[in-house]
């Protein structure tokens, strides 16, 4: 089943590829991970906002090309268990920069472990701001989100985009997201596109990606005004 692929293709390859021996170590990960994330869902399911990490389907249309010139940064908010840091990884241009900002301690203890080359802050993206002052770092030219739009609370949603606007202002960087097509209609997910829609001059949909479960739109906005 093509949905299914997908996810199966994250999560749980291995146990097809090698159906007759032992998962070595590198192999039981996803597995671990896959597990991992669904309890850090069933503890924080506003934050966390999905049962799975996204698939590699969903995570390469995320971060498609990056396009970045030696300095500049890339930042992602909620890389989760790093299905699109990975996906980042593989393209980030030499001399280019990477910050992953991350809440969930358990995440962010993994992804130091999982990308020890890579930065993740341990905090809110609501904080981007303050983040890059601290650690001195310049405006992001892209920004990739894996946050839960349509289920955080208002407040954070407007602080989070009065971030990427602050952010990409006067650049042509732009911001990239992903939503469910079955929470695609829902009145948090209607008023995060809404309010985006005011103040982003460009905007694409892309997909649906449908080898993700569940099926995802990602959204493109650019000309934060
Ligand atoms: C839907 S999961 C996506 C995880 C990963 N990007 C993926 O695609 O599999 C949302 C992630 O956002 C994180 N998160 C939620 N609110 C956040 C915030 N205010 N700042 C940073 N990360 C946040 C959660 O802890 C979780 O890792």
């Amino acid at each position: 089943m093509l949905v299914a692929d997908g996810a199966l293709g994250h999560c749980f390859a291995v146990d097809f590829t090698t159906p007759t021996s032992e998962p070595t170590g590198s192999q039981r990960r996803p597995i671990r991970e896959g597990l991992g994330f669904f309890g850090r869902f069933l503890r924080n399911p506003t934050t966390v906002g999905a049962v799975l990490p996204s698939s590699r389907y969903l995570s390469r249309a995320l971060v498609g090309r990056l396009d970045l010139a030696p300095g500049e940064l890339v930042v992602e908010y909620g890389p989760g268990t790093g299905p699109a840091t990975a996906a980042v990884r593989a393209v980030l241009p030499k001399g280019s920069h990477y910050l992953g900002i991350e809440l969930e301690p358990r995440f962010h203890k993994l992804l130091t472990e999982r990308f020890p080359t890579m930065q993740f802050h341990l905090g809110s993206a609501g904080d981007l701001r303050t983040i890059l002052a601290e650690r001195g770092l310049p405006r992001p030219a892209r920004i990739l989100s894996g946050l839960p739009f349509a289920s955080l609370p208002s407040a954070v949603q407007d602080q989070v985009i009065d971030g990427i606007v602050w952010a990409l202002r006067g650049t042509d960087g732009d911001f990239r997201t992903f939503q469910y097509v079955h929470a695609y209609g829902l009145r948090a997910a209607r008023r995060f596109r809404a309010l985006m829609q005011e103040r982003f001059s460009g905007f694409e949909r892309i997909g649906p990606v449908v080898r993700n479960v569940p099926p995802a739109f990602v959204l493109r906005y650019w000309g934060a005004k």
